[in-house]
């Protein structure tokens, strides 16, 4: 199994975290975000993409596998949300599109691409309680948390596509809560590590706190 990883959504919370667990861990980490960076550190590499625009996902993806080859680990971990308040339907649809490109269009469209070039990839999404919990401002996002939440079970329950694995991140407070702003890159780092060594499709929604 090659060890190269790809994080989609390179930030200081759930990202940066998880590149340098897999940087130690001896993998090559392919990080991505709209912000451009220098990437110094040996084994890694930093483009700049935004998948509000779908179509930006293919070529970072052709991009890592002409430098290093196609990752074993993708970790999807942007996110966008267009604030609604206490009207779940007064978001403009240009935004509301957008908002679900990044949620779900483009996350699917990387996890369709990777298994296309590995069978054996341990898919990521940093998801929350927001497939299941409807929180009224929240609700451009919650929309995107839940289709993907949809199409990451789908893709663990088919036969046909193991053995890839495909995993919905949730992590939640002590009271069984969204974690929100208590969120832990470090407890995200350590569940991706566990099921990335599991050669087994386990329950795709993993729920777990910090
Ligand atoms: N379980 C919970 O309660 C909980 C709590 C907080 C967050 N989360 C989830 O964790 C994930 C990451 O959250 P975070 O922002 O705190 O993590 P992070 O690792 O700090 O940052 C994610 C990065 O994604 C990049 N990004 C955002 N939109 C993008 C786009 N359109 N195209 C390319 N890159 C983009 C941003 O960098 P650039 O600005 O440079 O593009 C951002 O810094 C999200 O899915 C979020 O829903 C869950």
């Amino acid at each position: 199994m090659s060890k190269i990883a790809l994080i989609l959504g390179l930030g200081p919370h759930i990202g940066q975290p998880t590149a340098d667990r897999l940087l130690s861990a001896g993998y090559k980490v392919a990080t991505v975000s709209r912000t451009p960076r220098i990437a110094s550190e040996e084994g890694t590499i930093h483009l700049t993409a935004d998948f509000q625009d779908p179509s930006t996902v293919e070529p970072v993806f052709d991009q890592v596998q002409q430098k290093w080859g196609s990752p074993s680990l993708v970790l999807y971990n942007a996110a966008a949300m267009c604030y609604t308040g206490e009207n779940p339907l007064s978001a403009p649809i240009y935004e509301f599109i957008n908002v679900f490109n990044v949620n779900t269009t483009s996350a699917y469209a990387a996890a369709a691409l990777v298994y296309q070039r590995d069978h054996q990839v341990a898919f990521f999404y940093t998801g929350n309680a927001l497939n299941s919990m409807i929180m009224l401002p929240l609700a451009t996002a919650g929309v995107g948390k839940a289709a993907t939440a949809h199409w990451v079970q789908a893709a663990a329950k088919s036969e046909a596509l193991r053995p890839a694995r495909f995993y919905y991140l949730d992590e939640r407070n002590q009271q069984g809560g969204p974690a929100g702003g208590g969120i832990s890159g470090e407890a995200h780092a350590n569940v991706i590590m566990k099921l990335a060594a599991d050669p087994e499709q386990r329950d795709p929604l993993v729920l777990f706190q910090a």
